[in-house]
């Protein structure tokens, strides 16, 4: 994902993938997969499809209609209403109740995926962190902190704390949880962190300048892992805090660089062994 490469001719076998979001100036996923796809000697090409809220089912059925579609990344605000326009959602896509990614399959039917969580937890595997057996306190349950929880129990966590504003969220979230991982030792708890290995912020808190910390960042300690969502600022509020505590700390980007690969996988844009490209 370094220097854009050119696009390849696009010609009349070239697969088109779309991006839906609205607004959508802001995106940068089609810049990145087209490099990738160049970069891999795929014929096919990914644009921006805005379309508003009101029209998303509308644009579906007609995307449906298009042979040459390869698939489709969806984003903010589609990622629920998305669920039910698919033919089929993966387990974890289902209990999330979201999806952002969509492969066309052979036959037209549009298989749906969520590849948010398994993005953020690959990203600490490649920093070397793995969160088999680590208990985590997980700060949020909006849409990102949901697909992170799901993803770190399918993961073989330990412990799932989570701490959110709004309680009922929280209660949800991990009533979720408990259904469809039994097994699962999920608790609600206050914004103190300590006696958790890795500490993840899932909330919104930490974009804007001047927002509060989204927990109490004077009880970490030095043996923990402090990692984010957020990706820019790179360096939060709260990564700032947990340095000063002599926390190993993770940024929100390896989570994007992860995801984007778990993407290109699932949407079939990498050459596979044998490809005539
Ligand atoms: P995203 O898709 O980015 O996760 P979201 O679903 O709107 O966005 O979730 C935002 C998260 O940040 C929620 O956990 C939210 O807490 P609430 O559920 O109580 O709304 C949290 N959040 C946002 N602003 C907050 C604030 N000022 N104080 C505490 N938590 C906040």
């Amino acid at each position: 994902m370094t220097t854009p490469l050119p696009p390849r001719e696009i010609t009349g076998l070239t697969r088109v993938y779309g991006i839906l979001a609205d607004p959508i100036h802001h995106v940068k996923t089609p810049q990145m997969l087209n490099t990738l796809m160049a970069r891999e000697g795929r014929d096919g090409v990914m644009v921006p499809f805005h379309v508003a809220s009101d029209d998303l089912a509308t644009l579906v059925a007609g995307l449906r209609a298009m042979k040459s579609l390869g698939g489709f990344v969806v984003t903010v605000p589609h990622k629920t209403a998305i669920v039910d326009l698919c033919d089929a959602v993966s387990d974890s896509a289902r209990r999330i109740g979201a999806v952002n990614t969509v492969r066309r399959e052979a036959d037209g039917r549009l298989v749906g995926e969520m590849l948010d969580g398994k993005g953020f937890v690959g990203g600490l595997l490649a920093a070397g962190i793995d969160p088999k057996g680590k208990s985590v306190y997980l700060a949020g349950a909006g849409g990102a902190a949901n697909a992170i929880a799901f993803a770190f129990v399918e993961a073989g966590i330990s412990r799932l704390t989570i701490a959110n504003r709004t309680r009922a969220k929280a209660d949800d979230l991990a009533a979720r949880l408990a259904e469809a991982f039994p097994a699962a030792n999920v608790e609600i708890d206050t914004p103190d962190p300590s006696g958790h290995d890795i500490v993840v912020n899932g909330t919104s808190l930490g974009l804007k300048d001047g927002d509060p910390l989204p927990l109490d960042a004077a009880r970490l300690a030095p043996e923990q892992i402090v990692a984010e969502v957020i990706m820019q600022p790179e360096e939060t509020a709260l990564l700032t805090a947990a340095r000063a505590k002599g926390c190993r700390i993770h940024f929100g980007k390896p989570m994007l660089a992860c995801q984007l690969d778990l993407m290109a996988d699932f949407l079939g844009m990498r050459a596979l062994a044998g490809d005539d490209k």
